[in-house]
């Protein structure tokens, strides 16, 4: 690796909006992609469901309303039909460059349904596996290199011109340089206490940007999935992924009884927000325990349409489509992000781009529409690179970086860190209060004026972003509730 000298373009994250992007990016140039840990740790390698896409021109509309149906009136219209039209051209790309979908027994692509999607255009590979096969193919035809293991705790920002980024790499630290920057790095999954997301997913990024004055928008749009078995040992919980409830899967209680039409007339497929808010309530109000059903499912059609999760299920003692798996909403998804227009360009920076999950485009309005994620990486990650390629942005006069003083982790952090985590999921969970909301935020300052290190700062100045921009939406919208209490 050079430290020396610039490269043209350094790519945060290699999830499938930093991988597309790179692809669109021509191999003569000098790309750098940074994995923060092995690079198959990131949220794309863990999606299940699918590739949401239209399915033909006549289901572009279609699409573009669920999309802006499920967003409760907060997308960015323009953003969708962006996102959607170019769905048509992204798709066909994957498959001419080699990506399997999973076909038909005539070889058409198999799509399944999802929730709040007025019909199956959902594009799966490897059965329930898309994230997986998805992230391992644009790896393997990535023609940029990589380093592992790189940790970026600061952006080099003067200006309008973000000029490079320190980070620790294989535990030294390092200053890189670049012409031009893609933050494609995800979410906020670690902020939270129950989660689906890579273990790499923590928010160190949007806490960079609001230190170095760049916004994030919508951060109080959390979204939080329906169907997780949160008691397996580990940060990361397994996800069912909403592909099952759209080919049958049902949300029982503990008599076998579909509570979920008391709430919502579309029952398992009602939207996400108002799946989880249910079976969140139910088992606070019932006592009860609440599960998946599978066994409507035929045994060798689930083994083949589903073997990601019967394996991961198999690993935790169950028998797949057999047992009943006890569930619970997690957090799933940042739908807020960092600003930035449909290019990926982040404004007031001639050189800054975001894409994927990091990105707030508005795409997602307050809620967002199953498998829409791995497709906006794909629509957008590419735009931002087209955008770089024709703008050429390069300077010439090179600001050193302030003297790093301080630590990156101190001996409390681990601790701090787990309080927080319950204090995120408590308090700016699924149901939110004013009065929980401000606790959190009176956990999070009294935790700022300890001695910790930079990344739980970093964390903690992201958690506060997302309590006062909670705080400061007063009325309950899509995945945003709260009560005024
Ligand atoms: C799932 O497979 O249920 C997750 C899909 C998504 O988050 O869009």
């Amino acid at each position: 690796m050079k430290t020396s000298t610039k490269y043209d373009v350094i790519i945060i994250g290699a999830g499938i909006a930093g991988l597309y992007a790179a692809l669109h990016i021509p191999k003569e140039r000098d790309v750098l992609i940074l994995c923060k840990d092995i690079p198959w740790e990131c949220n794309t390698f863990y999606a299940q469901g699918g590739v949401a896409a239209a399915v033909d021109e006549g289901d572009v509309e279609s699409h573009i309303k669920d999309t802006l149906n499920a967003g409760a009136g907060l997308c960015n219209e323009e953003a969708v039909r962006v996102m959607v039209e170019e769905s048509l051209d992204v798709i066909p790309d994957l498959i001419a460059r080699g990506f399997d979908f999973d076909r038909d027994d005539n070889g058409r692509l198999q799509y399944t349904k999802e929730a709040a999607h007025s019909r199956p255009r959902i594009l799966h590979a490897g059965g329930d596996a898309t994230g997986r096969y998805l992230h391992r193919f644009l790896m393997k035809i990535n023609p940029h290199p990589f380093i592992y293991n790189a940790r970026v705790f600061d952006l080099l920002r003067s200006g309008d011109t973000c000029y490079g980024l320190r980070a620790l790499i294989n535990d030294e630290i390092k200053e890189l340089y670049a012409d031009n920057i893609i933050i494609a790095s995800g979410g906020v999954g670690s902020l939270y206490a129950y989660h689906t997301n890579s273990r790499t997913i923590s928010s160190d990024i949007h806490g960079i940007c609001l230190e170095r004055g760049i916004k994030l928008d919508m951060m109080e749009m959390m979204q939080f999935h329906p169907t997780v078995y949160v008691d397996n040992p580990w940060a990361r919980k397994q996800l069912l992924t909403e592909a099952l409830r759209g080919e049958g899967a049902q949300i029982v209680d503990e008599e076998g009884r579909r509570f979920l039409f008391d709430y919502d007339e579309r029952g398992e497929l009602a939207p996400r927000d108002i799946v989880s808010r249910a079976v969140f309530d139910y088992k606070k109000r019932s006592e009860s325990r609440v599960f998946l059903k599978m066994d409507m499912f035929e045994e060798e059609f689930f083994a083949h349409r589903f073997p990601n999760i019967k394996n991961a299920l198999a690993g935790l003692g169950f028998n797949l489509p057999h047992d009943l798996v006890p569930i619970s909403p997690a957090f799933h998804y940042a739908i807020g992000g960092i600003v930035c227009d449909l290019d990926g360009r982040v404004p007031g920076l001639e050189n800054l781009y975001v894409v994927g999950e990091a990105a707030s485009t508005g795409v997602h309005g307050a809620n967002r529409l199953a498998s829409n994620s791995l497709l906006e990486g794909l629509v957008f990650g590419r735009r931002a690179a087209l955008r770089l390629n024709t703008e050429a942005f390069s300077w010439s006069h090179k600001p050193p970086f302030a003297e790093f003083k301080g630590a990156l982790i101190e001996k409390d952090d681990t601790i701090l860190k787990q309080r927080l985590r319950r204090t995120m999921w408590q308090e700016v969970g699924i149901v939110r209060t004013r009065s929980g909301l401000k606790r959190a935020l009176d956990f999070v300052d009294d935790v700022q004026h300890l001695t910790i290190g930079r990344l739980l700062a970093l964390r903690l100045k992201t958690a506060r972003n997302i309590i006062e921009s909670a705080l400061a939406r007063g009325e309950s919208v899509g995945a945003h509730y709260i009560l005024n209490e």
